[in-house]
């Protein structure tokens, strides 16, 4: 399980300057996870002290309940279909700036988000710099539960890494995701050249709802803000 707490300071600076970013009239893309709070919370006090006027599209059940505390206005997702921005975490950022994202198994939503936004900035501390993706943390594959079975096979036929159905905390069994599914981790490694094809390859298999890489939708460079309490004005860019 996600340390949350980890790194805070680094991830609060990275949230805080990507809140920064948006402009009065944009409709904003909100994230999910320790990092994309504090880029939320940030919003919220924008919009109640600098008269930020804004609409926002959230990306799980969290980051809706988060938003709706701090006062931000929630349209929901299938009302739009373009956004201005968007801002969310990641689990690991390779050196092109492909992501592994869903370690809060809410990649599915983030991706149809991410997708819809005219830009994207991701947010994260140091620690989520890898040389290749897989460095730490497994791909999660969100699968419809009759799939499952069917979906750990064609991984086994295809041999390209260990498989661990994610397992929920405070409940027994699975992880269940907001969309309803089940999340398989799966051991992957690819370098960043590889990222786009294996994330293709990977929805191909029947039951797989999404997956967790994140390369035909990434940031672009410069976009990738990374809380630093070192770096002048607290975070450097990729
Ligand atoms: C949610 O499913 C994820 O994609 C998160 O955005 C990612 O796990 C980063 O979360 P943290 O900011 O909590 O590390």
């Amino acid at each position: 399980m996600k340390d949350l707490n980890a790194n805070n300071q680094a991830k609060q600076l990275a949230g805080i300057a990507a809140a920064r970013e948006v402009q009065s009239g944009w409709t904003v893309g909100l994230g999910t996870g320790s990092t994309a709070a504090f880029a939320i919370q940030e919003l919220g006090r924008l919009v109640r002290e600098q008269q930020l006027r804004i609409e926002c599209v959230a990306t799980s059940f969290q980051a809706r309940m988060l938003a709706l505390d701090c006062g931000l206005s929630i349209v929901p997702t299938d009302a739009v279909s373009r956004l201005n921005i968007s801002i969310d975490g990641a689990d690991e950022i390779d050196p092109e700036l492909n992501l592994i994202k869903g370690g809060g198994a809410a990649h599915t939503r983030e991706k149809i988000v991410h997708a819809m936004s005219d830009r994207f900035i991701v947010v994260a501390d140091p620690s989520k710099i890898v040389s290749r993706l897989g460095a730490k943390f497994a791909v999660p594959l969100e699968v419809l539960p009759d799939a499952i079975g069917l979906v750990t096979r064609i991984l086994s036929d295809m041999q390209i890494g260990k498989m661990q159905l994610r397992t929920g905390s405070g409940k027994d069994g699975p992880t269940i995701t907001d969309n309803g599914n089940v999340v398989l981790d799966v051991g992957l490694n690819p370098a960043p050249s590889e990222c786009a094809a294996l994330e293709d390859r990977l929805n191909q298999i029947p039951g797989v709802v999404e997956n967790g890489i994140f390369a035909r939708y990434r940031p672009r460079p410069g976009d990738c803000i990374i809380g630093d309490p070192e770096a002048p004005g607290g975070v450097r860019r990729l």
